[in-house]
């Protein structure tokens, strides 16, 4: 019989909760105890997340006293969290904070941007602001399952949506030495990237059949990226990365491009990628480019490679949501509780959505 781990989420009515909600429901070994609601403690789940009605007929989102309680009272739980960052940093500090003075150990997967960087001056240097807890911050590593074995650290923040598609098409690149460190980045996200809130840019009639770029040069994911990258790597590299909107609901897609650093053709390029991945079950490269609907819904991402003989081009295809966000926090949280890697995540994309 499987041990239930019970299970904790912070973020409750946004998108990326809801998504948490949907993998733990169907986890072997996760059970859901608790998910914080800022703004609604005491409502139905169901009421917020029409699609999980099912699976979630009477829980009710907790307040922090509550979540604060079970994180006092359980030996052992696994807590998500997918609120706002900068406010997500000081919630983990307050429920870790709580769990020593208890003497129970939770671990903690952060998917919002407070545990990305190494340093309080490297996150206001983005943020505009101090950091919510940087006494933790050397408690957490970020990176991509498929670039660490192991974290060194009880607790890992992930890298985000737009960040794990582009580290998974370049972390090869420069760490096998094909490219120079100089990598062009042009990524599609999907409306849900932006959250649940609405905004002119995710309204509807704004966004369907439109594609557009936004902060070109100047997102805040590219000095993450990087600093990843580097701690995975060891290549200090440059990221120019192009954000667009895309006309669907969850993907991303993501094309990189650099010189080369060596000569190589694409059937070459195509087998050092598979190589690299070879031991990673969530990631496929073939010679195919990759398309948004084979991996959306999924916890799974597609790539491909080829080159001209100068410049190499690495496509990258995954769901925002699943492998972007909840899929790859259930991943590092399943390595953190030493159950399979793939435990919970290995349902196929939907196809059509
Ligand atoms: N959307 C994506 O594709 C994606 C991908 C990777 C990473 N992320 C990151 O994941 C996190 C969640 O993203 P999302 O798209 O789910 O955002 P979202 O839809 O806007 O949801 C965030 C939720 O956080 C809660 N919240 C708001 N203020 C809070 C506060 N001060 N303290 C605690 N909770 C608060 C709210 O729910 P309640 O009021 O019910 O608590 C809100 O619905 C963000 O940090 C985001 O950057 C998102």
């Amino acid at each position: 019989m499987n041990t239930a781990i019970p299970t904790i989420v912070l973020g409750g009515t946004g998108y990326v909760a809801g998504e948490l909600l949907r993998l733990i429901a169907g986890h072997p070994n996760f059970k859901l105890a608790g998910i914080l609601s800022d703004s609604q403690p005491g409502e139905a789940v169901a009421k917020s997340f029409g699609h999980l009605a099912a699976v979630y007929p009477d829980t009710k989102f907790s307040s922090i006293e509550e979540i604060e309680q079970l994180v006092a009272t359980l030996p052992r739980t696994a807590i998500f969290s997918a609120a706002p960052h900068g406010a997500s940093a000081a919630l983990i500090d307050r429920l870790l904070a709580r769990a020593e003075a208890a003497g129970t150990r939770p671990s903690v997967v952060d998917i919002s941007a407070d545990y990305r960087f190494a340093t309080n001056e490297a996150y206001a240097a983005v943020y505009k602001h101090d950091h919510g807890a940087p006494a933790r911050l050397a408690q957490f590593t970020c990176a991509l399952p498929e670039h660490l074995a192991a974290s060194p650290t009880p607790h890992v923040g992930h890298p985000g949506c737009f960040s794990s598609a582009i580290l998974l098409a370049s972390v090869p690149l420069l760490k096998l030495g094909i490219a120079q460190p100089t990598l062009f980045v042009a990524g599609v996200t999907g409306s849900t990237g932006a959250g649940r809130k609405p905004t002119e840019g995710t309204h509807h009639p704004q966004r369907h059949s439109d594609l557009y770029a936004y902060n070109a040069l100047a997102h805040r994911h590219a000095p993450e990226i990087a600093e990843v990258a580097k701690a995975v790597s060891g290549v200090d590299a440059h990221f120019a990365f192009v954000p667009h909107s895309g006309p669907f609901a969850r993907g991303i897609h993501v094309t990189v491009q650099a010189q080369l650093a060596k000569p190589a053709t694409s059937a070459e390029l195509v087998e050092a990628f598979a190589k690299f991945y070879a031991h990673s079950p969530f990631v496929r490269v073939s010679a195919q480019a990759p398309r948004v609907k084979d991996v959306a819904g999924s916890n799974y991402a597609r790539l491909s490679v080829a080159t001209d003989g100068k410049v190499v081009a690495v496509m990258s295809v995954l769901d925002n949501l699943n492998k972007g966000a909840a899929g790859g926090a259930v991943q590092w949280m399943n390595r953190l509780m030493s159950l399979p890697e793939t435990a919970g995540l290995t349902a196929p994309a939907a196809g059509w959505t």
